[in-house]
């Protein structure tokens, strides 16, 4: 038995339900070589802003146990150098592509990228990430369910292309701004960008990274994760693509029994490039040895 793994995210259909996630693998090109692309569900490209960024002073990155932190501050080229040097690359593939943008001057910036992309074909959705810990001075977008609504709504009006909300487990209650983001049209939800972390030195008693707190991710968090991914679950319909810490196919399966349609990996592709596709093929063993014809039996299969 050949079991189906399609799925589909807004009117986007996957042949996998296995993607990379936004800023783990720059835009795609970085990873030639490495893995065969081609075989990915859907690629989300490295966070795309209006203008370019340089992103935030080094150290950026430090490991922790079964963790990375990371405040890289979104650094990119801006939109029309992703254009002109990156897409070219990406839309060769023949895989869904996923652009994940941003913006610090929060609404305007956000509908100005969304009409400049809703013309390119090549841009299969776009994932709104309005959860980036690393952008300095401001709350969240997605730690307020009206704000979360209103950016939301706001770029629904501005594009015809599947919407992929980008939500932070920085928040108390995940299920109200998931609710928020179906509420005002998202397609789809993204579970979860990086939790808040902080590690010092003792000897020097600086702190490990430059802006002092950064985004925890890695199989630390992966718990919090499929948390996160189960309450979102029991209260909205459309398609949740879960995150956090998978490092194999038991890891991503968790995520699928919790209630997600498809998952994605992020600090995994710094460790094994190849990650992603060893899940896929651990994902098809599991699906065949428990008789399982389609991926979609398995979401929110989770016994109480
Ligand atoms: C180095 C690094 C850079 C990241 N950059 C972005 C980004 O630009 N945009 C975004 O939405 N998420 C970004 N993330 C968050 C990941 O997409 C993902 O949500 C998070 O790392 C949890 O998944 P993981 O534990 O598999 O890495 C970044 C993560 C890492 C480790």
């Amino acid at each position: 038995m050949k079991p189906n793994l399609t799925v589909n995210i807004g009117r986007l259909r996957l042949k996998n339900p296995v993607m990379v996630a936004s800023g783990a693998f720059g835009y795609a090109q970085e990873f030639k070589g490495l893995l065969d692309l081609k075989k990915l569900g859907a690629i989300v490209t490295k966070t795309v802003t209006l203008k370019p960024r340089k992103g935030n002073p080094s150290p950026r990155t430090c490991e922790t146990p079964s963790g990375l932190l990371n405040s890289i501050g979104l650094e990119n080229p801006g939109v029309e150098a992703f254009l002109k040097e990156k897409l070219p690359f990406l839309k060769k593939l023949a895989v869904p592509i996923i652009m994940s943008i941003a913006s610090e001057a929060r609404t305007e910036e956000f509908l100005i990228l969304a009409r400049r992309l809703d013309k390119i074909r090549e841009v299969a959705a776009l994932e709104l990430n309005i959860s980036c810990p690393n952008m300095q001075g401001h709350k969240l977008i997605s730690q307020d369910p009206k704000a979360t609504y209103d950016l939301v709504k706001a770029v629904r009006k501005t594009t015809g292309k599947t919407i992929i909300t980008k939500l932070s487990p920085n928040v108390t209650d995940i299920a109200k701004i998931a609710l928020a983001a179906e509420k005002a049209g998202s397609d789809a939800l993204s579970l979860v960008n990086t939790l808040t972390g902080m590690s010092i030195d003792v000897k020097t008693k600086r702190p490990r990274i430059a802006t002092v707190t950064a985004g925890l991710s890695g199989p630390a968090i992966r718990p919090v994760a499929v948390r996160m991914v189960w309450e979102a679950y029991t209260k909205v319909k459309i398609p949740i693509i879960g995150m956090g810490g998978i490092m194999n196919a038991q890891d991503a399966l968790e995520f699928f029994i919790a209630g997600a349609t498809a998952v994605s990996l992020g600090t995994a592709n710094f460790i094994e490039p190849r990650s992603s596709l060893q899940v896929i093929a651990g994902i098809k063993d599991y699906l065949a040895e428990h008789k399982i014809r389609d991926i979609g039996q398995l979401k929110g299969s989770l016994k109480r």
